[in-house]
């Protein structure tokens, strides 16, 4: 099959490294005809192109964009689109936003639109959800999203070390994005858990539901949670009831030994569960080139196979706050307890800060009332206590 890549930055050039490699078993079914790099930047190959039009105007057929971004990353796929060619794509934050637009286009012209790389990096994860609802409807899922964040939790925990360090090697390694409030104020694992619920629910998920990153997060609250036997991961979760869904993503407290807690360093986990298959979990890199090029490269290989990727968006549900009393630990010089009435608050001293413990709580209360604290105090932290396992 002939393609043509749009970028060349890690994805993009992991796919060419992949596809032109001689130990690559699937090396011989492609022929990458041109690769799109942005103007005036050196052709270092002479595949290189800088202009759109070469590529729509050749006889690739399918097309992988790895540019990142929303524009014009949006423009050119819609134009692969129209000129009938397969788009497959790493790019999370141009599918969570126009996931919609892309597979209605893909329809009318009889290609394919795939994202199997946009979420989970190299876990079969868009995969996987689609082989679980052959069977079982989905009703929930989590998971760890975001390798950066999980590698600085990991690493303040087992290093006792400070944020800003451990971002600061993150940032080396090449996990982080190039904007890294994408990855530990949330938006990264929010597009991935838009396209994440929309396959799973078969409806479009707006990017409506709380976020609360790990900015805030200090070497102090990891030791103070560490006395308690606890590991904090940035958690994003997902639940269907009847015709109305749940989303949020927020830091988790989980108890040593489970699998969650035991996750190290960038690696991503994603965990669902369908009625008869009970509970699946998927580990591997979430990020990273290679892993990430190899989900591109099983997506255009599903191409030339014809195996069918059926993405319906079409049921109409409505966000619902949860329900589910939850507990929270909060840190703050300044908590509202006027607006807690009814809600057990426990505080702990701890180091020169105070911790509330807040049970019987809802997750959408917890995050507003959080917003208003931060009001006051832009520093505070606040972490979920996962209690499945109490
Ligand atoms: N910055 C992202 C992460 C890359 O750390 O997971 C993969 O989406």
């Amino acid at each position: 099959m002939k393609i043509a890549i749009l970028g060349y930055g890690t994805v993009g050039s992991g796919v060419y490294e992949i596809l032109t490699s001689s130990s690559s078993a699937c090396a011989s079914r492609f022929h990458v005809h041109a690769v799109l790099i942005r103007k005036n930047k050196p052709k270092t190959l002479p595949i290189m192109v800088d202009d759109i039009e070469d590529i729509l105007s050749s006889d690739v057929e399918a097309v992988v964009e790895a540019m990142g971004g929303i524009e014009p990353a949006h423009t050119y796929i819609k134009k692969c689109l129209e000129h009938k060619k397969h788009v497959v794509t790493a790019n999370k934050a141009v599918v969570a936003k126009y996931m919609r637009e892309f597979t209605a286009l893909a329809k009318e012209n009889d290609v394919s639109f795939l994202f199997e790389a946009s979420t989970g990096g190299g876990i079969p994860w868009i995969h996987a959800i689609e082989n679980v609802k052959r069977i079982d409807s989905i009703r929930q899922f989590h998971g760890i999203f975001n390798g950066t964040s999980n590698y600085i939790l990991d690493h303040m925990y087992k290093d006792n070390a400070e944020f800003s360090d451990i971002l600061k090697k993150a940032q080396e390694l090449g996990y982080a994005e190039a904007d890294p409030s994408a990855d530990i104020d949330g938006f990264d694992i929010q597009n991935k858990l838009q396209i994440s619920a929309s396959i799973a629910f078969e409806c479009y998920i707006p990017n409506t539901f709380p976020v609360f990153g790990i900015r805030n997060v200090t070497k102090t609250d990891i030791e103070f949670f560490k006395e308690k036997n606890r590991i904090l991961k940035l958690i994003a979760t997902a639940a269907i009831h009847d015709d109305t869904y749940h989303c949020s993503i927020e830091p988790r407290l989980y108890p040593l030994g489970s699998l969650e807690a035991s996750v190290p360093e960038n690696f991503n986990l994603a965990s669902i569960h369908g009625v008869t298959i009970g509970d699946l979990k998927f580990y591997g890199q979430g990020a990273g080139k290679l892993p990430t090029a190899n989900a591109v490269i099983q997506d255009l290989i599903d191409i030339i196979e014809k195996k069918a990727h059926a993405v319906l968006l079409d049921k109409d549900l409505n966000y619902h706050p949860s329900q589910r009393p939850a507990s929270y630990w909060i840190r703050t010089k300044s908590m509202p307890l006027e607006q807690l009435p009814n809600i057990t608050v426990k505080v702990h001293a701890y180091l020169g800060h105070t911790y509330y413990f807040i049970q019987g709580i809802t997750t959408d209360q917890m995050h507003a009332i959080m917003q208003n604290i931060q009001q006051e105090d832009k520093h505070a932290f606040m972490a979920a206590w996962e209690e499945d396992y109490d």
